[in-house]
Order: structure tokens, then C-alpha cells, then sequence
């Protein structure tokens, strides 16, 4: 079994280290985190080890009652990866200590690409990460993830000339009072193209792609506005059944009445998936649209989630657990993407449940 840690236990790592302890090949270690917060008691409650990230803090764990299993070098000691899951800019101060361990580590889209060797979405370059032997490899941020999994089945299929998206973002993650209260709209940054553009290209180099980002006053979901003008024709329902056939591509169906993120986390969550999470990019089946060689659809991201099947298929790209179509398949088994509901109004497929 891979000992498996993770450092950071906050949106992103309270998921990864949920995601760790249902796959069939790994351990969960332990988690680290500065504070005894809520997030820290829910960690004790599952019974994961829970380590002091920064050690002069030690004390206020005990002056909270929670117990802690020691301090964050022992929790790289003792596990054969890292996935650093701290706030941004933090992982990267953090690569020196996984480095005087020898442990690989995984780092997140908050930090500098060359914090790393490589970028990583498992749908895109998981084979070759794995054979690069990279060591320190970058799971690429909820946008960017978002954006590759749409272009790499695209590009195969179609070939693309070039990707115009305007990334409309949530402001704020629901944990994320400190970002509130907000009313208003923004161009985020005004000046184009956003960062995510450049992001992209981590992963795909030689795709042409200009994003624009803004941030809107929610906190659901962030929702992509997409145009690709492709290197061939191509046909709107041959395009929707390429990208239903993907399986981190939900295409909403029209009978399903979904209008928005609101009701798009309300369906997940009456699915019982766990925190309401949308692992798979969202797409509204009813906006995929071409005129010509120009690919026109929506999409929403939810950013708490998408990433999280990528750390688990980057931990067995990094470390040789498995190969992508193995790793991938366990990934989407054990956390319930097997997204075909909204499939029903195709004849030839059965409808099936979307969580587990
Ligand atoms: N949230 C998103 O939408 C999203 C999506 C994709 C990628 N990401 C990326 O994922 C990374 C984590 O983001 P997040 O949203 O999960 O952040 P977060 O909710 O703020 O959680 C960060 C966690 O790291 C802990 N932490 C803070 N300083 C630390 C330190 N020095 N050492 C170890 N742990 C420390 C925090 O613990 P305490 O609370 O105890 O201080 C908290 O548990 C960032 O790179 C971010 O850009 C975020």
C-alpha cells in the first residue's frame, strides 16, 4: 500500500485525503494543518492522523483538545508522496522539506508552474509524466483542468486553430467568508489575456488560446463561456456525443432543467454526492453549438472539486501504481464518476445513477 500524505487540509485537501482513504492501492498517512479549527475536529472524527504543520503552534491543538499525531516531518517521513495542498505560495516553501526527505510531491494550480517539473491533467499527459519519472509535478488549477479536459478530446477528434474563453468566476469558495460580503462585477484581470491562457499551455504548449477572466459575487461554481474555431467541420451532435463519451465531461441534458450552478450543486447534492461535488466539468448539452469550423458551448467548474480525481491519477502517474486507463478507471469507480444520467435521451444508453 502507498503511504499517501497530505499537508494543507483545507478545501482541497480535506477532499484529496477523502479521495486517498477509498482507493484500493493507498493509505492515508496523515494531514497537516497550522490550526485547530472545525476542519482539524472533522479530521479527528475520521480518524485521520492529524500533524501540527507548523510545529510553535503545537500548543494550541492541545489547548483545544484535539489530539495530533506529531509534527509535518514526520508525516513526510513517514509516507512514500506528498500532495501539498497549502494555500498559495506556501507549497513552494514547502519543496525543501519534501526534497531533504527525498518524497515526491504533488503541489497545486495556486503555485508557480515551475514549482515543479511538470503540469499534470491525467486526460491530457498522464503517460508522460509518468515516463518523465518527474518527481515534483503540478496538478494545474480548477480552470485550467477544466479547460484541458475539453481540449484534449477536441483536439484529437477535430484538431483546433484556436480557443477564445471567458472564464466567469465565483468570487469566493462558501468557506471563504473573508472574501465577502462582494456585490459587484469585475474584470479580473482587466488586462488580457488572464493567466489561464498561459496555464493552459503547461499542459497543451502549441495550443493558441486567449482567456478573459471576471469575478462575479458567487461562490457555487465558475462557468466558461467557450469558443474553439477547429482545424475541420464538424457536426453539433457529433461534437456533444465526442464529449459525452468522455467521462469527466457530464453533458446536462435538456430534459434535466438545469438553468445554472445553483441547481446544478442542489442535483449533485440530492445525489447524494458527498459535499454536493461536481468531480466532472458540466457541460449544458442544449449550448453546444457549430457555425462553420467555430465550437461554441458552456461549462461550469466547480472549483472545490475537479482537481481532486487528478491529485489521486497523478499520485499513480508519479509513483508507477498504474497506467491511465487503470488509474483512471479506479479513480472514477471508487469516488462515483460514472456521470450517464444525463445520457437518457440517447437511445442506445441505459440510464444509470450518477454517485455511487
Ligand atoms: N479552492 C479552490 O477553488 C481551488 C481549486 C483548485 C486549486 N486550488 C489550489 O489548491 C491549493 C489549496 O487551496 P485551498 O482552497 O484548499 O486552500 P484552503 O481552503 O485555504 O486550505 C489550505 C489549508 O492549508 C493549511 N495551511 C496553511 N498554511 C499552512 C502551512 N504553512 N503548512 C501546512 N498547511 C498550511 C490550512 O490550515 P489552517 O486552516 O489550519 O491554517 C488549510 O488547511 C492552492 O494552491 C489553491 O490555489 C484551490
Amino acid at each position: 500500500m502507498l503511504q499517501v500524505g497530505v499537508n494543507g487540509y483545507g478545501t482541497i485537501g480535506k477532499r484529496v485525503a477523502d479521495a486517498i482513504v477509498t482507493q484500493p492501492d493507498m493509505e492515508l498517512t496523515g494531514v497537516a494543518k497550522t490550526s485547530p479549527n472545525y476542519e482539524a475536529q472533522i479530521a479527528v472524527e475520521r480518524n485521520y492522523p492529524l500533524y501540527a504543520a507548523i510545529p510553535e503552534k503545537k500548543d494550541q491543538f492541545a489547548a483545544a483538545g484535539i489530539e495530533i499525531a506529531g509534527e509535518v516531518e514526520e508525516l513526510v517521513e513517514q509516507s512514500d508522496i506528498m500532495v501539498d495542498t497549502t494555500p498559495s505560495g506556501i507549497g513552494a516553501q514547502n519543496k525543501e522539506l519534501y526534497e531533504a526527505h527525498d518524497t515526491p510531491a504533488l503541489y497545486q494550480g495556486g503555485e508557480d508552474a515551475d514549482v515543479a517539473e511538470t503540469s499534470f491533467v491525467a486526460r491530457a499527459n498522464y503517460e508522460e509524466v509518468a515516463e518523465s519519472g518527474a518527481e515534483h509535478v503540478r496538478v494545474v488549477s480548477c480552470n485550467t483542468t477544466g479547460l484541458s479536459r475539453l481540449t484534449a478530446p477536441i483536439r484529437e477528434e477535430y484538431g483546433i486553430e484556436k480557443v477564445r474563453a471567458t472564464l466567469v468566476r465565483r468570487g469566493g469558495d462558501p468557506g471563504q467568508t473573508g472574501r465577502g460580503p462582494i456585490n459587484d462585477t469585475i474584470p479580473d484581470p482587466v488586462t488580457i489575456p488572464s493567466h489561464h491562457g498561459p496555464d493552459v499551455n503547461t499542459i497543451f504548449p502549441d495550443l493558441d488560446i486567449d482567456t478573459l477572466g471576471m469575478k462575479v459575487p458567487a461562490t457555487l461554481m465558475h462557468t466558461h463561456s467557450i469558443n474553439m474555431t477547429l482545424e475541420s467541420e464538424a457536426d453539433a451532435e457529433e461534437v456533444r456525443e465526442l464529449l459525452e463519451d468522455e467521462s469527466r465531461l457530464f453533458v446536462l441534458s435538456e430534459y434535466l432543467e438545469i438553468d445554472g450552478a445553483g441547481k446544478l450543486k442542489e442535483f449533485a447534492m440530492d445525489a447524494g454526492r458527498p459535499r454536493g461535488d461536481w468531480w466532472e466539468n458540466c457541460i449544458w448539452g442544449e449550448s453546444i453549438t457549430v457555425e462553420g469550423r467555430d465550437l461554441y458551448l458552456f461549462q461550469a467548474i466547480h472549483q472545490e472539486s475537479d482537481v481532486v480525481p487528478e491529485n489521486i491519477d497523478a499520485i499513480r502517474a508519479v509513483t508507477g501504481l498504474a497506467d491511465y486507463e487503470e488509474s483512471v478507471a479506479t479513480t472514477n469507480e471508487t469516488l462515483g464518476i460514472d456521470g450517464r444520467l444525463g445520457h437518457t435521451d440517447r437511445p442506445d444508453r441505459e440510464p444509470q445513477p450518477i454517485s455511487r
